[in-house]
């Protein structure tokens, strides 16, 4: 945010000139499909030709001045005809390119923005994402094309504001996320970890560095598999001894990850998906459907059976699938919204984790005084016999792990956006029209020098708030917009606090066992990849060098 920008409409070109330019990012969509590119091509000529007529602020979605429906217009950066902001948003980091933009047009509270036929508005300002996030006119979320095709529009994420999304998240919230389910599975969370430092420590051993992702990945997929369906796979075994199941489990998870955070140009140019299927996203979704129903219903099927000879009390330890099977009356689930459901699970669950936990390990690997103070706050608590929960609420493992949210929010454009259901007087005197895709750029409000001291240091001490320092007291989950990586209001990530014990208790095991090193051939790059999650480009490879605690198949705290 340190860059300056000169507060110009016309700085419209600075954005989306290049991008068009280079057409990187059509190549980058795999684009061989001759129809597709002739026709952009065309279309974008025609565009250009039309724009000095009919170019209007916004871009094409906010014609007829949709953006003047309050006493304060929203301002709007001109975009292309038929197009709009699309080939600047396209790929790249978008949170990145919309946090300038709204700094250079001076529209932090709000700008008016289309992607294609799609009218969107950002805000970069702390008080009207609060607005924004905690209204009722704002709690639906628009659909993508590979989300609808998945089946996510039965999920509790994409399920419109009514009784069935109200019902999924009662259900998840008693039987999933209460403190008291969180703690029920506390010993698979645990078993997974330990798991997952000793293959940490073998890679160590045979290769000299680690590989960190794909061991997160594999403890956050099993743990949440765990979780929610009573089944634990061999996964870090490498994928030649993986069980045919594990295997396939595996795929569909990555394929998903995939298909879900890829950037459709049907979404927002309706017309195109009439001549062709321009990144393979129609195709892929249909193939991997059937393969997800089938994986989901095997698994429900062995529940059923399990249930009926054995009683099907849903007991302290049953797993997500027993509860949804013990279902009965109006709240019953049908067979395709189970699948749906529990699918969405493993798709939150895993990536989110994993992703989060690689930058706080990449922080502490660049901050090394960060690092053994961390080390020293959890040897001194564990001396003292504390119990697992308490070491996950350190004050200082908090801190670091508020400061990676802060730094990389997972989800920076928080991942799903909300859509209004009506015209919506904001308290700032600008009205959002009704069916307006609305983004609250987190990124942006974490990155913002008038929001925080010297944002783009890593400085855990910020959040310490004791007789020693004066940090702030902040509280991650929803309450306070300046930093809210899980959203806000009745939409916000019911796996918050979920989220939050397992970073917490991995962390504690991974810093505990482990001093983290810079490869000497392996400098750690901060750089960004905004995905379905945002992740480091560049996989995190570091030296693990076992502590004097190390500990592997006992593991006790
Ligand atoms: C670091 C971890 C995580 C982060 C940063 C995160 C972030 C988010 C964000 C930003 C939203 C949108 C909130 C809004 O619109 O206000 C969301 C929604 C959601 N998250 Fe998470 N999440 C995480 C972990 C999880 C986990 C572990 C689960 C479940 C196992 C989960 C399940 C969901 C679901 C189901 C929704 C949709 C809620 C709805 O629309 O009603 N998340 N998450």
């Amino acid at each position: 945010m340190a860059a300056t920008i000169p507060n110009d409409e016309k700085l419209w070109l600075f954005f989306t000139l290049p991008q068009i330019i280079t057409f990187e990012n059509i190549i980058s969509t795999n684009l061989t499909s001759f129809p597709f590119l002739a026709t952009l091509i065309v279309l974008y000529f025609l565009g250009l030709f039309t724009w000095a007529i009919f170019s209007s602020p916004g871009g094409p979605a906010w014609k007829k001045g949709r953006n003047h429906m309050g006493q304060v217009p929203i301002p709007s950066p001109k975009g292309l005809p038929v197009f709009g902001s699309l080939f600047t948003l396209s790929h790249g980091l978008a949170h990145q390119t919309l946090a300038y933009m709204a700094q250079g047009f001076g529209s932090k509270q709000l700008m008016a923005l289309s992607l294609g036929s799609t009218p969107v508005v950002v805000t970069s300002d702390p008080e009207i994402a609060r607005e924004i996030l905690t209204s009722p006119y704002f709690a639906d979320r628009p659909i993508k094309q590979s989300a609808k095709q998945l089946m996510f529009s039965r999920a509790i994420g994409f399920a419109p504001s009514g009784a069935h999304w109200r019902l999924l998240r009662r259900i998840a919230a008693s039987h999933l996320f209460s403190p008291r389910r969180i703690l029920a599975h506390e010993s698979g969370r645990m078993l997974e970890c330990t798991n997952m430092v000793n293959a940490i420590f073998k890679e160590q051993v045979l290769h000299g560095v680690v590989s960190i992702r794909k061991h997160l990945q594999a403890a956050a997929l099993n743990n949440i598999m765990g979780s929610v369906f009573g089944k634990r796979y061999d996964l870090m075994n490498g994928e030649g001894n993986m069980s045919h199941e594990a295997k396939e489990l595996d795929e569909l998870v990555k394929e998903g990850f995939e298909l879900l955070g890829a950037f459709n140009w049907s979404d927002h140019l309706p017309w195109l998906k009439h001549f062709c299927d321009p990144s393979g996203i129609v195709q892929r979704c249909s193939s991997l459907v059937p393969h997800v129903r089938r994986l989901v219903q095997l698994i429900i099927d062995e529940h059923r059976e399990r249930r009926m000879n054995n009683g099907s009390d849903a007991s302290e330890n049953s797993d997500f699938v027993d509860v949804l099977l013990s279902l009965e009356g109006e709240e019953k689930l049908q067979e395709d919204d189970m699948v749906a459901v529990l699918w969405e699970m493993i798709f939150r669950g895993t990536d989110t984790i994993a992703l989060l936990i690689e930058w706080i390990l990449a922080e502490l690997v660049l901050n090394p005084t960060i690092q053994s103070k961390l080390q020293n706050e959890i040897a001194n608590a564990m001396e003292s016999a504390a119990t697992n929960s308490a070491i996950a609420k350190l004050p200082y493992l908090q801190a670091v792990v508020k400061e990676t949210l802060r730094l990389h929010p997972p989800g920076p454009l928080l991942s799903w956006a909300r859509l209004s259901t009506t015209n919506v007087s904001l308290s700032n005197g600008m009205v959002v029209p009704k069916g307006t895709t609305t983004m609250v750029n987190m990124w942006s409000i974490t990155h913002d020098p008038n929001v925080w001291d010297n944002p783009a240091m890593f400085n855990p001490e910020r959040f310490l708030h004791n007789s020693a320092t004066a940090g702030i007291d902040i509280d991650v989950r929803g309450s306070d917009l300046r930093l809210a990586p899980f959203g806000a209001g009745r939409r916000v990530c019911p796996g918050k606090d979920l989220a939050l014990v397992t970073v917490s208790q991995w962390v504690a095991m991974l810093v505990h066992n482990f001093k983290w090193i810079q490869h000497e051939t392996n400098p750690i790059d901060l750089g960004e990849v905004l995905k379905l999650s945002c992740e480091m480009k560049c996989p995190l490879s570091a030296v693990a060098i076992p502590r004097n605690c190390f500990v592997t198949k006992q593991y006790k705290y």
